[in-house]
Protein backbone atom coordinates (compact mmCIF):
# COMPACT_ATOMS: atom_id res chain seq x y z
CA UNK A 1 0.00 0.00 0.00
CA UNK A 2 1.55 3.24 -1.05
CA UNK A 3 1.85 5.55 2.10
CA UNK A 4 2.93 9.23 1.05
CA UNK A 5 3.75 11.75 3.68
CA UNK A 6 2.77 15.27 2.48
CA UNK A 7 3.84 19.16 3.53
CA UNK A 8 2.23 22.28 2.72
CA UNK A 9 3.85 25.87 3.61
CA UNK A 10 3.46 27.70 0.43
CA UNK A 11 1.05 30.74 1.95
CA UNK A 12 -0.37 31.17 5.52
CA UNK A 13 -1.05 27.00 6.51
CA UNK A 14 1.55 25.27 7.91
CA UNK A 15 0.14 21.70 7.29
CA UNK A 16 1.37 18.19 7.65
CA UNK A 17 -0.52 14.74 6.47
CA UNK A 18 -0.26 11.15 5.79
CA UNK A 19 -2.09 9.67 2.87
CA UNK A 20 -2.64 6.40 1.49
CA UNK A 21 -3.06 4.92 -2.33
CA UNK A 22 -6.27 3.91 -0.94
CA UNK A 23 -7.38 6.91 -0.36
CA UNK A 24 -7.57 7.59 3.55
CA UNK A 25 -6.11 10.38 5.43
CA UNK A 26 -4.39 8.44 8.21
CA UNK A 27 -3.32 11.33 10.06
CA UNK A 28 -3.27 15.30 9.31
CA UNK A 29 -2.48 18.43 11.26
CA UNK A 30 -3.00 22.12 10.55
CA UNK A 31 -1.96 25.43 11.80
CA UNK A 32 -3.44 28.45 10.58
CA UNK A 33 -1.76 32.08 10.82
CA UNK A 34 -4.91 33.91 11.23
CA UNK A 35 -3.83 35.50 14.34
CA UNK A 36 -0.88 36.14 12.91
CA UNK A 37 -1.72 37.85 9.79
CA UNK A 38 -5.19 39.34 11.06
CA UNK A 39 -3.72 42.77 12.25
CA UNK A 40 -1.93 43.88 9.09
CA UNK A 41 -5.37 42.92 6.79
CA UNK A 42 -3.64 40.30 4.57
CA UNK A 43 0.11 37.39 4.71
CA UNK A 44 2.59 39.17 5.37
CA UNK A 45 5.67 36.95 3.78
CA UNK A 46 8.23 37.52 6.58
CA UNK A 47 6.13 36.67 9.27
CA UNK A 48 4.24 33.58 7.24
CA UNK A 49 8.04 32.36 6.85
CA UNK A 50 9.12 32.65 10.67
CA UNK A 51 5.77 30.66 11.21
CA UNK A 52 5.94 27.25 8.97
CA UNK A 53 10.02 27.40 10.17
CA UNK A 54 8.53 27.19 13.81
CA UNK A 55 5.70 24.50 13.82
CA UNK A 56 6.41 22.43 11.02
CA UNK A 57 8.84 20.06 12.98
CA UNK A 58 6.35 19.50 15.85
CA UNK A 59 3.67 18.84 13.17
CA UNK A 60 5.88 16.50 11.44
CA UNK A 61 6.25 14.08 14.56
CA UNK A 62 2.54 14.43 15.99
CA UNK A 63 1.28 13.30 12.18
CA UNK A 64 3.70 10.10 12.40
CA UNK A 65 2.73 9.88 16.01
CA UNK A 66 -0.75 9.66 15.07
CA UNK A 67 -0.65 7.59 11.85
CA UNK A 68 1.52 5.40 14.05
CA UNK A 69 4.32 5.02 11.70
CA UNK A 70 8.33 6.28 10.75
CA UNK A 71 9.38 8.38 8.05
CA UNK A 72 10.97 4.93 7.03
CA UNK A 73 7.25 3.51 6.27
CA UNK A 74 6.45 6.32 4.02
CA UNK A 75 7.33 5.87 -0.11
CA UNK A 76 8.00 9.39 -0.36
CA UNK A 77 8.19 12.68 1.27
CA UNK A 78 6.11 15.14 -0.88
CA UNK A 79 6.34 19.00 -0.21
CA UNK A 80 5.17 21.69 -2.19
CA UNK A 81 8.06 23.15 -4.40
CA UNK A 82 5.60 26.29 -5.29
CA UNK A 83 4.27 28.65 -6.74
CA UNK A 84 3.71 30.67 -3.77
CA UNK A 85 5.42 32.80 -1.53
CA UNK A 86 9.20 31.56 -1.82
CA UNK A 87 9.93 32.32 2.02
CA UNK A 88 7.25 29.19 3.07
CA UNK A 89 8.09 27.64 0.16
CA UNK A 90 11.88 26.77 0.85
CA UNK A 91 11.35 25.93 4.83
CA UNK A 92 8.88 22.89 3.98
CA UNK A 93 11.14 22.27 0.71
CA UNK A 94 14.04 22.24 3.01
CA UNK A 95 12.33 20.33 5.86
CA UNK A 96 11.52 18.08 2.83
CA UNK A 97 14.61 17.18 1.66
CA UNK A 98 16.18 16.99 5.21
CA UNK A 99 13.48 13.96 6.27
CA UNK A 100 13.82 12.44 2.83
CA UNK A 101 17.77 12.84 3.04
CA UNK A 102 17.71 11.19 6.54
CA UNK A 103 15.16 8.58 6.11
CA UNK A 104 16.13 7.35 2.33
CA UNK A 105 12.85 7.77 1.28
CA UNK A 106 12.23 9.48 -1.97
CA UNK A 107 11.30 13.24 -2.24
CA UNK A 108 8.02 14.44 -4.66
CA UNK A 109 8.37 17.73 -4.88
CA UNK A 110 4.53 19.44 -5.67
CA UNK A 111 3.70 21.77 -7.62
CA UNK A 112 0.73 23.68 -5.25
CA UNK A 113 -1.20 24.38 -8.13
CA UNK A 114 -1.63 20.26 -8.89
CA UNK A 115 -2.25 19.63 -5.02
CA UNK A 116 -5.54 21.87 -5.96
CA UNK A 117 -6.41 20.02 -9.61
CA UNK A 118 -6.20 16.35 -8.01
CA UNK A 119 -7.66 17.49 -4.53
CA UNK A 120 -11.32 15.95 -6.19
CA UNK A 121 -9.84 12.44 -6.51
CA UNK A 122 -8.88 12.49 -3.05
CA UNK A 123 -12.64 12.63 -2.04
CA UNK A 124 -14.03 11.22 -5.10
CA UNK A 125 -13.18 7.73 -6.12
CA UNK A 126 -15.69 7.66 -9.05
CA UNK A 127 -13.97 10.63 -10.70
CA UNK A 128 -11.79 9.57 -13.69
CA UNK A 129 -9.67 11.43 -16.32
CA UNK A 130 -10.28 13.48 -18.50
CA UNK A 131 -12.00 15.80 -15.88
CA UNK A 132 -12.87 20.16 -16.60
CA UNK A 133 -11.46 21.80 -13.38
CA UNK A 134 -12.52 25.14 -12.43
CA UNK A 135 -9.43 26.53 -9.94
CA UNK A 136 -10.27 29.10 -7.88
CA UNK A 137 -7.86 30.36 -4.93
CA UNK A 138 -6.73 33.07 -3.82
CA UNK A 139 -3.73 33.41 -6.25
CA UNK A 140 -5.32 31.87 -9.00
CA UNK A 141 -8.37 31.59 -11.10
CA UNK A 142 -8.15 28.89 -14.23
CA UNK A 143 -10.06 26.55 -16.18
CA UNK A 144 -8.09 23.64 -16.87
CA UNK A 145 -8.72 20.30 -18.89
CA UNK A 146 -6.80 17.81 -15.92
CA UNK A 147 -5.82 14.51 -18.13
CA UNK A 148 -3.67 12.72 -15.63
CA UNK A 149 -0.91 13.94 -13.03
CA UNK A 150 1.11 15.93 -15.36
CA UNK A 151 -1.30 16.34 -17.80
CA UNK A 152 -3.27 19.76 -17.92
CA UNK A 153 -4.34 22.27 -20.69
CA UNK A 154 -5.03 25.61 -19.19
CA UNK A 155 -8.14 27.10 -21.79
CA UNK A 156 -8.36 30.44 -19.33
CA UNK A 157 -6.84 32.58 -16.89
CA UNK A 158 -7.02 35.69 -15.26
CA UNK A 159 -6.22 38.75 -16.67
CA UNK A 160 -5.68 40.94 -13.35
CA UNK A 161 -7.05 39.23 -10.07
CA UNK A 162 -7.95 36.37 -8.72
CA UNK A 163 -11.28 34.97 -7.50
CA UNK A 164 -9.78 34.67 -3.95
CA UNK A 165 -8.08 37.99 -3.97
CA UNK A 166 -11.81 39.96 -5.38
CA UNK A 167 -13.23 38.32 -2.10
CA UNK A 168 -10.45 38.92 0.34
CA UNK A 169 -10.53 42.82 -1.39
CA UNK A 170 -14.60 42.97 -1.16
CA UNK A 171 -14.18 41.83 2.43
CA UNK A 172 -11.31 44.80 3.16
CA UNK A 173 -13.45 47.00 1.69
CA UNK A 174 -16.50 46.16 4.18
CA UNK A 175 -14.31 46.11 6.75
CA UNK A 176 -14.71 42.19 7.14
CA UNK A 177 -11.23 41.71 8.06
CA UNK A 178 -8.87 38.71 7.10
CA UNK A 179 -9.21 36.03 5.42
CA UNK A 180 -12.11 37.78 3.45
CA UNK A 181 -14.05 34.87 1.28
CA UNK A 182 -15.96 33.29 4.42
CA UNK A 183 -16.50 36.40 6.21
CA UNK A 184 -18.52 37.94 2.50
CA UNK A 185 -19.99 35.00 1.87
CA UNK A 186 -21.59 34.77 5.56
CA UNK A 187 -22.52 38.33 5.21
CA UNK A 188 -24.15 37.84 1.63
CA UNK A 189 -26.61 35.30 3.18
CA UNK A 190 -28.41 38.35 4.43
CA UNK A 191 -28.00 40.83 1.41
CA UNK A 192 -30.12 41.66 -1.55
CA UNK A 193 -27.95 40.29 -4.54
CA UNK A 194 -29.97 42.74 -6.81
CA UNK A 195 -29.72 45.69 -5.06
CA UNK A 196 -25.79 47.24 -6.15
CA UNK A 197 -25.82 47.11 -9.59
CA UNK A 198 -22.20 45.69 -10.45
CA UNK A 199 -20.72 44.90 -13.31
CA UNK A 200 -19.60 41.35 -15.17
CA UNK A 201 -16.43 41.86 -16.74
CA UNK A 202 -15.71 39.78 -19.84
CA UNK A 203 -19.35 37.83 -19.49
CA UNK A 204 -20.13 37.07 -23.40
CA UNK A 205 -16.78 37.59 -25.04
CA UNK A 206 -14.92 35.24 -27.33
CA UNK A 207 -11.97 35.32 -25.12
CA UNK A 208 -11.36 32.84 -22.46
CA UNK A 209 -10.15 34.58 -19.54
CA UNK A 210 -11.81 36.23 -16.49
CA UNK A 211 -11.45 39.55 -15.30
CA UNK A 212 -11.70 40.62 -11.30
CA UNK A 213 -10.17 44.13 -11.24
CA UNK A 214 -13.08 46.52 -12.39
CA UNK A 215 -15.56 44.30 -10.19
CA UNK A 216 -13.31 45.28 -7.19
CA UNK A 217 -12.97 48.75 -8.19
CA UNK A 218 -16.81 48.43 -8.30
CA UNK A 219 -17.69 47.38 -4.99
CA UNK A 220 -15.54 49.97 -3.60
CA UNK A 221 -16.84 52.82 -5.25
CA UNK A 222 -20.84 51.37 -4.41
CA UNK A 223 -19.11 51.74 -0.65
CA UNK A 224 -18.28 54.97 -1.32
CA UNK A 225 -21.95 55.62 -2.46
CA UNK A 226 -23.49 54.11 0.13
CA UNK A 227 -24.27 57.40 2.24
CA UNK A 228 -26.50 58.62 -0.44
CA UNK A 229 -28.07 54.91 -1.33
CA UNK A 230 -30.28 52.71 -0.01
CA UNK A 231 -28.42 49.56 0.33
CA UNK A 232 -26.68 47.52 3.35
CA UNK A 233 -22.97 46.20 3.21
CA UNK A 234 -24.90 43.02 3.50
CA UNK A 235 -26.59 44.00 -0.22
CA UNK A 236 -22.86 44.69 -1.92
CA UNK A 237 -21.58 41.35 -0.45
CA UNK A 238 -24.50 39.39 -1.62
CA UNK A 239 -24.12 41.59 -5.32
CA UNK A 240 -20.83 41.29 -5.40
CA UNK A 241 -21.31 37.20 -4.47
CA UNK A 242 -23.76 37.21 -7.51
CA UNK A 243 -21.69 39.37 -10.05
CA UNK A 244 -18.66 37.02 -9.53
CA UNK A 245 -20.72 34.06 -10.04
CA UNK A 246 -22.30 35.16 -13.17
CA UNK A 247 -18.88 35.50 -14.51
CA UNK A 248 -16.95 32.50 -13.41
CA UNK A 249 -20.67 30.60 -14.86
CA UNK A 250 -20.21 32.41 -18.32
CA UNK A 251 -16.48 31.47 -18.47
CA UNK A 252 -16.94 28.05 -17.52
CA UNK A 253 -20.02 27.67 -19.71
CA UNK A 254 -17.65 28.95 -22.70
CA UNK A 255 -15.06 27.03 -21.98
CA UNK A 256 -17.00 23.67 -21.22
CA UNK A 257 -18.42 23.61 -25.09
CA UNK A 258 -14.44 23.52 -25.85
CA UNK A 259 -14.13 20.37 -24.10
CA UNK A 260 -16.69 17.79 -25.58
CA UNK A 261 -14.52 14.74 -23.85
CA UNK A 262 -14.65 15.53 -20.36
CA UNK A 263 -16.42 13.42 -17.62
CA UNK A 264 -17.16 15.43 -15.15
CA UNK A 265 -17.00 19.94 -14.23
CA UNK A 266 -14.54 19.60 -11.24
CA UNK A 267 -14.02 23.15 -8.66
CA UNK A 268 -11.09 22.81 -6.31
CA UNK A 269 -9.52 25.43 -4.72
CA UNK A 270 -10.40 28.41 -1.51
CA UNK A 271 -12.68 29.78 -3.35
CA UNK A 272 -14.90 26.39 -4.01
CA UNK A 273 -15.63 26.28 -0.39
CA UNK A 274 -18.34 28.53 -1.17
CA UNK A 275 -21.71 27.78 -1.35
CA UNK A 276 -23.26 29.83 -3.78
CA UNK A 277 -20.11 28.77 -5.65
CA UNK A 278 -20.55 25.46 -5.82
CA UNK A 279 -24.49 25.14 -6.36
CA UNK A 280 -24.08 27.67 -9.30
CA UNK A 281 -21.23 25.36 -10.93
CA UNK A 282 -23.08 22.37 -10.13
CA UNK A 283 -26.34 23.40 -12.35
CA UNK A 284 -24.16 24.22 -14.70
CA UNK A 285 -22.81 20.78 -15.31
CA UNK A 286 -26.31 19.74 -15.35
CA UNK A 287 -26.91 22.01 -18.26
CA UNK A 288 -24.18 20.13 -20.40
CA UNK A 289 -25.23 16.86 -18.01
CA UNK A 290 -22.30 16.50 -16.66
CA UNK A 291 -21.78 15.13 -13.22
CA UNK A 292 -20.66 17.90 -10.66
CA UNK A 293 -17.53 17.05 -8.16
CA UNK A 294 -16.34 19.63 -5.73
CA UNK A 295 -13.71 18.18 -2.75
CA UNK A 296 -15.49 18.36 1.06
CA UNK A 297 -14.33 21.80 2.44
CA UNK A 298 -11.43 21.05 4.59
CA UNK A 299 -9.92 19.67 1.00
CA UNK A 300 -10.44 23.29 -0.87
CA UNK A 301 -8.57 25.58 1.31
CA UNK A 302 -4.81 24.87 1.64
CA UNK A 303 -3.94 21.63 3.50
CA UNK A 304 -1.06 19.15 3.49
CA UNK A 305 -3.52 15.81 2.11
CA UNK A 306 -3.99 17.30 -1.14
CA UNK A 307 -0.11 17.44 -1.78
CA UNK A 308 0.54 13.74 -0.44
CA UNK A 309 -2.56 12.78 -2.87
CA UNK A 310 -0.84 14.50 -6.04
CA UNK A 311 2.90 12.41 -4.28
CA UNK A 312 0.58 9.57 -4.42
CA UNK A 313 -0.87 9.84 -8.10
CA UNK A 314 2.47 10.83 -9.48
CA UNK A 315 4.04 7.61 -7.99
CA UNK A 316 1.12 5.72 -9.04
CA UNK A 317 1.88 7.11 -12.74
CA UNK A 318 5.22 6.15 -12.68
CA UNK A 319 7.31 9.86 -12.46
CA UNK A 320 10.48 9.98 -10.96
CA UNK A 321 10.88 11.57 -7.52
CA UNK A 322 12.96 14.53 -7.57
CA UNK A 323 16.64 15.09 -6.86
CA UNK A 324 17.39 16.74 -3.82
CA UNK A 325 19.25 20.03 -5.23
CA UNK A 326 15.64 21.04 -6.90
CA UNK A 327 14.92 24.37 -6.10
CA UNK A 328 12.24 26.15 -4.98
CA UNK A 329 9.87 27.80 -7.52
CA UNK A 330 7.66 31.19 -7.03
CA UNK A 331 6.35 31.20 -10.16
CA UNK A 332 5.06 27.97 -11.31
CA UNK A 333 2.68 27.55 -13.88
CA UNK A 334 0.87 23.99 -14.32
O1 LIG B 1 -6.61 27.65 -1.92
P1 LIG B 1 -6.43 28.66 -0.86
O2 LIG B 1 -6.61 28.23 0.57
O3 LIG B 1 -5.03 29.36 -0.95
C1 LIG B 1 -4.42 29.67 -2.16
O4 LIG B 1 -3.80 28.74 -2.75
O5 LIG B 1 -4.59 30.83 -2.58
O6 LIG B 1 -7.46 29.85 -1.19
C2 LIG B 1 -7.60 30.93 -0.34
C3 LIG B 1 -8.64 31.85 -0.93
C4 LIG B 1 -8.75 33.19 -0.20
O7 LIG B 1 -8.78 34.24 -1.13
C5 LIG B 1 -10.08 33.04 0.55
O8 LIG B 1 -10.71 34.30 0.79
C6 LIG B 1 -10.87 32.21 -0.41
O9 LIG B 1 -9.94 31.25 -0.88
N1 LIG B 1 -11.98 31.54 0.26
C7 LIG B 1 -13.28 31.78 -0.01
C8 LIG B 1 -14.03 31.00 0.90
N2 LIG B 1 -13.15 30.28 1.67
C9 LIG B 1 -11.91 30.63 1.27
N3 LIG B 1 -13.85 32.61 -0.90
C10 LIG B 1 -15.20 32.65 -0.93
N4 LIG B 1 -15.99 31.94 -0.10
C11 LIG B 1 -15.46 31.10 0.82
N5 LIG B 1 -16.23 30.40 1.64
ZN1 LIG C 1 -3.98 26.97 -2.53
Amino acid sequence: MIRVLGIESSCDETAVAIVTGERAILAQAIASQEAEHGPYGGVVPEIAARAHAERLAPLVERVLDEAGCGLGDCDAIAATAGPGLIGGVMVGLVTAKALAMASDVPLMAINHLEGHALSPRLADPSLRFPYALLLVSGGHCQILRVAGPGRYRRLATTIDDALGEAFDKTAKILGLGYPGGPAVERLAQEGDASAVDLPRPLVGRQEPHFSFAGLKSAVLRAKQAQGSADYSDADIAASFQQAALDCILDRTRRALREMDDVTALVVAGGVAANRTVRAGLESLAGEFALPFTAPPLPLCTDNAAMIAWAGVERLAAGFAPDPLDLKARPRWPL
